[in-house]
C-alpha cells in the first residue's frame, strides 16, 4: 500500500524586511546577505500571529479539499510553542471544527519537529489505511536584533496531509537517522530568542547529511544519480546549498546539472520568506513542486535535521498529476500581498511580539492577514478569532 503526501498548505504573515534595507541598516555588503547567506527577504509577525493561527492558516488552505471525517491524528511540530502545557494541536482542532476521536498532540526536536510527525503519521496510516493524519510545522524564528543570526528569521507554517494512496508524493519505506547530544543551537524556557553557534551549527548539518545520506544510498542500492532532485532543511538557502555540493562532488555532468537546478527551484520560496524552522524542509519540497521539472515517478531525498541534533534522511516518488493538488497561484499571492516594512518598522514590530499581551487587551488584526489570529489573552486564556 502507498502512503504519502497528499496535500500541503503554507502560510507566512503579510509583512516583510529586504534584506538589502537589513545589509545597510547593519552596516553589510548587501551581497553578504544575498549571496553569502543566501537569503533576498524575510517574513515578519506581528503581535496577531503566532504558531498556533499559523498553523491554523496553512491548514485552511487545503481543508475544504478533503474528507475531515477521516482524519485520525493530529500533530504539531515547533519549537516556538504558545504553551508549557496544552498542545497547539488542540486549538487547531477546535478551529478547524475535528472530531473530538482525533489524537491531538505536539512533538518537540528543533527543525526535525515536523518530519518526527511524519514519520508517525506515516505508521498511523500505514495501520489504519482508512484514516488519515494532519501534520503541521510551525514557528517563528527569532534571534534577536542585530544578531549574526538575525539575517535567518522568518515566519511561517506548512501542513502537511499524509494517506494512503496519496496524490502528491509516495514515501518510501526505511530511513537513515542519525543524532548526539550536542548545542548548536537551543532556547532555554527563559528566553524568547534563540542561541546558535552557528558556523558549529552548519559543520554538524553537513556532517550529519554525509553520513544519513551515504547510509541511505548503501541501505536502498541507490546511486546519486537516481535521484531526481534532493530537497534540504533550509534555516538559510546557503546552508542547503553547501550540502548539495557535498551531494554531487564527483557526479557526471548531467546528474550535477539535475541536482543543482532542482536545488535552485527548491529554494525559490525560503529564499524570500526566511527560516520557518519545522516547516522549512516542506516549504522548500513545495517550491520544488512548484518551480522544478519533475515527472511522475521521480525519486526525491529529503533531508531533515533538527539542532541539539537529531537528522533524517528518507526519499519519496513523485505522483501523476500532483500539479493539480498544488495551489501555485495561491502560494504567488501570499508573497505578493505582503507589506515591505521599513527597519524601523520591523524592530518594533519585533519588539512588541516579544512580549505577551496583558490579560484583557485585545488584539486587532491587519484586515489582509490570516483569515485565523491571536486575539490576545482573556483570563490568562489565549483567544483564537477568525474574521
Ligand atoms: N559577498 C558574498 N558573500 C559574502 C560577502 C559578500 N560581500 N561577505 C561575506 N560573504 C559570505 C562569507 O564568505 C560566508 O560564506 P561561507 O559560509 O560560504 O563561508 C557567508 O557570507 C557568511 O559570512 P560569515 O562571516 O560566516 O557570516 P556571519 O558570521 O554573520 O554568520 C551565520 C552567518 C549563518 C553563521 C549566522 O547568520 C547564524 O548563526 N545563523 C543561524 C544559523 C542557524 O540557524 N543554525 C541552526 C539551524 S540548523
Amino acid at each position: 500500500m502507498k502512503v504519502g503526501i497528499d496535500q500541503i498548505g503554507y502560510f507566512t504573515p503579510n509583512k516583510y524586511v529586504d534584506m538589502v534595507d537589513l545589509a545597510h541598516a547593519r552596516n553589510q555588503d548587501p551581497n553578504k546577505f544575498l549571496i553569502g547567506i543566501g537569503q533576498s527577504k524575510m517574513s515578519v509577525a506581528d503581535a496577531t500571529q503566532d504558531t498556533v493561527s499559523m498553523g491554523i492558516n496553512a491548514t485552511l488552505r487545503y481543508l475544504n479539499k478533503i474528507n475531515k471525517s477521516k482524519v485520525g491524528l493530529l500533530i504539531f511540530g515547533t519549537e516556538s510553542s504558545v504553551d508549557q502545557s496544552k498542545s497547539g494541536s488542540l486549538f487547531v482542532k477546535s478551529a478547524l471544527k475535528l472530531d473530538p476521536s482525533v489524537r491531538a498532540f505536539e512533538v518537540k526536536e528543533a527543525c526535525f519537529g515536523l518530519t518526527a510527525g511524519l514519520m508517525i503519521a506515516q505508521d498511523f496510516v500505514r495501520l489504519h489505511p482508512d484514516q488519515t493524519a494532519i501534520v503541521i510545522g510551525s514557528d517563528i524564528a527569532r534571534y534577536g536584533l542585530k544578531t549574526a543570526g538575525e539575517v535567518t528569521q522568518g515566519a511561517g507554517s506548512v501542513s502537511l496531509l499524509i494517506s494512503s494512496n496519496p496524490r502528491i508524493l509516495e514515501l518510501n519505506e526505511g530511513h537513515s537517522a542519525y543524532s548526539e547530544d550536542i548545542n548548536d543551537f537551543w532556547r532555554p524556557n527563559n528566553s524568547k530568542l534563540a542561541k546558535v553557534d552557528g558556523k558549529y551549527s552548519t559543520q554538524v548539518y553537513l556532517d550529519f547529511f554525509k553520513h544519513t545520506f551515504n547510509d541511505y544510498k548503501e541501505q536502498k542500492n541507490l546511486e546519486t544519480r537516481d535521484f531526481a532532485a534532493i530537497v534540504y532543511h533550509l534555516p538559510f538557502t546557503k546552508m542547503g546549498l553547501k550540502a548539495n555540493r557535498i551531494a554531487i562532488e564527483g557526479e557526471d555532468e548531467e546528474t550535477n546539472a539535475r541536482l543543482m537546478d532542482s536545488f535552485t527551484a527548491a529554494k525559490e520560496l525560503n529564499a524570500n520568506v526566511g527560516n520557518i524552522y519545522t516547516g522549512s524542509l516542506y516549504l522548500s519540497l513545495l517550491s520544488l513542486l512548484e518551480n522544478g521539472d519533475l515527472k511522475a515517478g521521480d525519486l526525491t531525498g529529503l533531508f531533515s535535521y533538527g539542532s541539539g541534533a537529531m537528522a533524517e534522511f528518507y526519499s519519496a516518488n513523485v505522483v501523476e498529476g500532483y500539479e493539480k493538488q498544488i495551489d501555485k497561484a495561491g502560494d504567488e499571492a501570499l508573497l505578493a500581498k505582503r507589506k515591505k516594512l521599513s527597519v524601523d518598522e520591523y524592530e518594533r514590530i519585533f519588539s512588541e511580539a516579544l512580549e505577551d499581551p496583558k490579560n484583557g487587551v485585545e488584539l486587532v488584526s491587519d484586515e489582509d492577514s490570516g483569515k485565523y489570529y491571536f486575539a490576545g489573552i482573556k483570563d490568562d486564556i489565549r483567544q483564537y478569532q477568525a474574521k
